[in-house]
Order: C-alpha cells, then structure tokens, then sequence
C-alpha cells in the first residue's frame, strides 16, 4: 500500500501530474481564509522553526512562508512533488525542502515551534504515527496544526441522489487509499500524541453554484470514472449528470461538508 503510494504520482502521466496539482492550487487558493486565521493562531509570525509534513507541490507552503519570518522547511516523501514545491518556492529564501517520510521525519526530537500539515493526514497510511511524529519533533511548548481534514460523513447534498449521494460521501475516496472520516478522528489521535487539543471545524460556508460548476467541469473525469468503479451504467451516469448540472445552472444545488483542524500543544 505504501509502496503504492509513493509510486502514485510516478505512473501519473504529465497531464495527470499537472491536473493533480493544479487542482491543489486551487483548493489552496479557496481554502486560505480557513487556513490562514489557524496559521496566525498558532504563532506563526514569531517562529523560528516551521515544517510543513506532506507539503506537496508547495501550494500552502507558499503561505506559510508569507506569513513568518522563519525558517520554513517542507517535507514530501514524493520525490516529484518536492521537485515542483522547489520550482515554485525557488524565490522563497526562508524555505528549504526535502524528501522526507511524514512516519519517519527525518528531524531530531524538539526541534520546531510549529508543526504543521494540511489535507495530510487523510492519505496517510498510519496517520497515528505522523500524528506521533509531529509531536516528536515539535519543541516543548510547541504547536502541532493539522488542516483541512473532512469528514465525509457529515456530507450534506441537494438534490439527493440515493445511488450517488453515498459514493460521493465515502466510497470514491476509500478507493482511492484515503480515510473518508478522518475528521472525526483528529481529538483521538492528537490526544494519543500526548498533546493539550483543541479541534474545531475550519468551514463553514456553503459553496456557490459557480463555484461547484466550475470544480465539476474540471474535475469531471475523476467523477466520472469514479461513478463508473462503483457499478453505475453510462445512462444512469448521464442522467444523474444532466441532473447535477441542471441543479447548478439553476442555482439550486447546496453542498456543504466540514473540514475538520486540530491544534495541539506539546506540554
Ligand atoms: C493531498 S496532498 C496535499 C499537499 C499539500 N499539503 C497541500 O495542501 O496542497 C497530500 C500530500 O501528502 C504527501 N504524503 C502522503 N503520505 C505521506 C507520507 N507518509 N509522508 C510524506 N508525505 C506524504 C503526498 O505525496 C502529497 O503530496
């Protein structure tokens, strides 16, 4: 399973690679009004130390580095994604990256003020170790920050669709290796850390129809085939299309799931 994932983005094709990440630009770009206030709340600006675990391509890593004037280090154990994360923090002099294992970080005990990850610890294979490894190199007096981890069960869609709905809230991501509700596990793994938690839902906006309809055209193909993986037939798929896009066109459609953070103090 590991091994898998560390190859995922290596069978990517280019165009796949380039989809991946602009994808993750994107939720970057939507997500920062969620993420930032948390970045401020932990005391970014005053660290020396930051890491970011699973910084990917580099696209919240950005703001991090913003909004501190320490040292910023990302660790990835995907060897092409800290290969885009260098290009697009080249102009970045606070920031160093390297690849690096978020079950095995390659740091020493105590080592940084804030320790963060964001849309992490839903792909990891043992989150609890992260989660333990965070806490491990994070000072005394320290803050571990984990973002933007949903919890599909709490997925709340209009118009239903009682084939569809119950794909989109669980089933296409578990295909995928990931853990549809790891939000509602973030106080149990932060605690089992050894840290003083606080969890809270980082969300709470309702995405507008232009918004959804956009997403769904780029991303089309991901729900298209992940339709198809569960068994739909292609008039079943179009059908539930037609009616999907009828909903936005109209502005009917509401879609709302919550996206769960924890803030941990290592005592
Ligand atoms: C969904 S992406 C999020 C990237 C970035 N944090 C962001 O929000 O844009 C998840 C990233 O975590 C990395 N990742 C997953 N499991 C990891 C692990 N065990 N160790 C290090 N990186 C990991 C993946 O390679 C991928 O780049």
């Amino acid at each position: 399973m590991k091994k898998e994932r560390n190859n995922r983005f290596h069978k990517m094709s280019k165009g796949e690679l380039k989809d991946f990440i602009k994808k993750l630009d994107l939720q970057a770009l939507e997500t920062a009004e969620e993420r930032i206030p948390l970045y401020i709340n932990v005391g970014l600006k005053d660290a020396e130390r930051i890491l970011d675990v699973g910084c990917g391509p580099g696209s919240v890593t950005k703001d991090i580095a913003h909004l501190t004037k320490g040292k910023v280090i990302g660790i990835d154990d995907s060897e092409e994604m800290i290969k885009v994360a260098r290009n697009v923090l080249k102009d970045y002099e606070n920031v160093e990256l390297q690849v690096g294992s978020a079950e095995n970080i390659p740091f020493a005990d105590n080592t940084f003020d804030i320790v963060t990850c964001n849309l992490l610890l839903m792909w990891a294979d043992n989150p609890q170790k992260v989660v333990d490894e965070m806490a491990r190199v994070t000072k005394q007096g320290g803050r571990v920050l984990a973002s933007l981890e949903p919890d599909y069960g709490g997925k709340l869609h209009f118009p239903e669709n009682s084939k569809v709905d119950p794909i989109f809230a669980g089933k296409a991501i578990r295909d995928q290796g990931g853990d549809p509700h790891i939000g509602r596990k973030l106080r149990y793994l932060f605690v089992r850390a050894g840290l003083k938690t606080k969890v809270g839902v980082g969300n709470n906006r309702i995405w507008s129809c232009e918004e959804d309809k956009s997403y769904y055209l780029h991303a089309r193909d991901f729900y298209v085939k992940a339709l198809k993986n569960a068994g739909l037939s292609n008039k079943e798929i179009d059908e539930w299309e037609f009616d999907y896009l009828r909903s936005l066109d109209k502005g009917e459609q509401l879609n709302f799931f919550p996206q769960f953070y924890a803030i941990g103090t290592k005592p």
